[in-house]
């Protein structure tokens, strides 16, 4: 029987424990592991620590001092907290689609002197970096800044160079691949940067930074020998915990749905320095594990997940340089692709989607990004899922796509 085959008639219905959606820290975080080097954003020339990729992209356009009202390109896939920068920033979105590669279809974008755009991100998707050579062409063409968007690439080649150097600046996020609680980079191979000029973040968030990461892992297991310390300390955590802020931005636009999308965003904390234990377990952790890991996890889902009924997997074979973020599943058919993520969430299955666009996205059915707003899943296949949680997700969503 092949092993999809098998995994899939002894799955139970939910997962035995469930799924962490994050790096765990755990005291294995800390071991050194074999396994491939593999260059990373942070090998840029010029870095800058902030606390997210959000804020990350956001200080990119700061560095670049646009006119007020200047046009960003963004692709029409994406997470909102790539959009939100831009507004936050006081400049406009101005959507591309991209292509069956993820890629700019850059024969579809209007000149950027009528559009107003001065600058464009671009996504290395899913942590399956490609080559931007014809995006940097098309950008040096046309007097674009190009920010290369590594949130979802932190290590790997983008053809033969590696993530980060292919934009004026790359933006990253540390919070996707190490067990951290937020945190990002700004980096570029071409020009200084500038201070950032960020606020130092209080006592209580640096507390935050070290406690959150320290809870998560703890919750899941991974950090056996702490409970006692680790209680006391969430009891005092708990005691001097703040009122929620409210994440409504002052300069965030000035229309109703780009407020409401704003405040989904969470921007509060863009102008802030990242807090010392993200820094440090950052500098600290050894980092051939999580590549090694995160492929390997990879790997275990596509050999499961291959010849599936009306769905593929985006990339079934990963590259030797690429070290995902997640493996993306294309169910074809927006109606059954809702259905299917539905359920595997109901399941506890540890997939996201990304749905919710920006508001004024324009709807071209041709555009891949529309698409795949419906139809691609992200099965998550961070470092810190082990084996079985694996194997749960490839019997699970074996079983939901037979069934649906
Ligand atoms: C492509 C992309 N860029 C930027 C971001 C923002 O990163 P962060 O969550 O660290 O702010 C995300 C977040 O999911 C993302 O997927």
């Amino acid at each position: 029987m092949p092993v999809s085959a098998s995994l899939a008639s002894q799955a139970p219905e939910r997962a035995a424990e469930p799924q962490p959606k994050t790096p765990l820290l755990g005291w294995s975080a800390f071991l050194p592991a074999a396994g491939t080097r593999l260059p990373a954003v942070d090998g840029t020339r010029h870095r800058a620590h902030t606390t997210s990729g959000r804020a990350a992209l956001w200080a990119a356009l700061r560095q670049m001092d646009l006119p007020p009202g200047s046009g960003v390109l963004v692709p029409t896939y994406h997470c909102p907290t790539m959009v939100a920068p831009i507004v936050l920033a006081g400049h406009r979105p101005v959507y591309y689609a991209i292509g069956e590669d993820g890629l700019p279809l850059l024969e579809s974008i209007a000149e950027p002197s009528a559009s107003g755009a001065r600058a464009m991100f671009v996504a290395h998707y899913f942590g399956l970096p490609a080559s931007l050579h014809a995006v940097r062409t098309w950008c040096d063409a046309h007097g674009v800044v190009l920010v290369e968007d590594c949130a979802h690439s932190f290590f790997g080649m983008a053809g033969d160079r590696p993530v980060g150097q292919w934009g004026d600046y790359a933006t990253a996020s540390l919070s996707k691949f190490f067990p951290v609680m937020e945190g990002g980079l700004l980096a570029s191979q071409r020009h200084p940067l500038r201070a950032l000029r960020l606020a130092n973040a209080g006592l209580r968030y640096q507390v935050k930074c070290l406690l959150d990461p320290v809870e998560l892992g703890a919750q899941f297991g991974r950090l056996a020998g702490l409970q006692h310390l680790l209680a006391l300390a969430l009891r005092m955590k708990r005691q001097g915990r703040p009122a929620p802020p409210d994440a409504r931005s002052a300069d965030a636009g000035d229309s109703e749905p780009d407020l409401d999308a704003m405040k989904q965003c969470d921007m509060q904390r863009v102008g802030q320095a990242p807090g010392w234990a993200t820094l440090a377990l950052y500098h600290l952790l050894p980092r051939q594990g999580i590549v090694q890991r995160r492929r390997d996890n990879y790997d275990r889902l596509a050999r499961g997940l291959q010849s599936l009924p009306g769905a593929r997997l985006l990339q079934p074979v990963l590259r030797p340089d690429a070290v995902p973020y997640v493996c993306p599943l294309w169910v074809e058919g927006a109606a059954r692709a809702d259905a299917v993520y539905a359920r595997m969430r109901d399941d506890g299955l540890a997939v996201y989607r990304w749905d919710r666009l920006w508001p004024g996205v324009p709807r071209d059915t041709r555009d891949f990004g529309i698409r795949w707003s419906h139809e691609v899943i992200q099965l998550i296949c961070h470092q810190d899922l082990r084996a079985g949680q694996i194997d749960h997700t490839v019997a699970a969503a074996r079983r939901l796509l037979a069934r649906t």
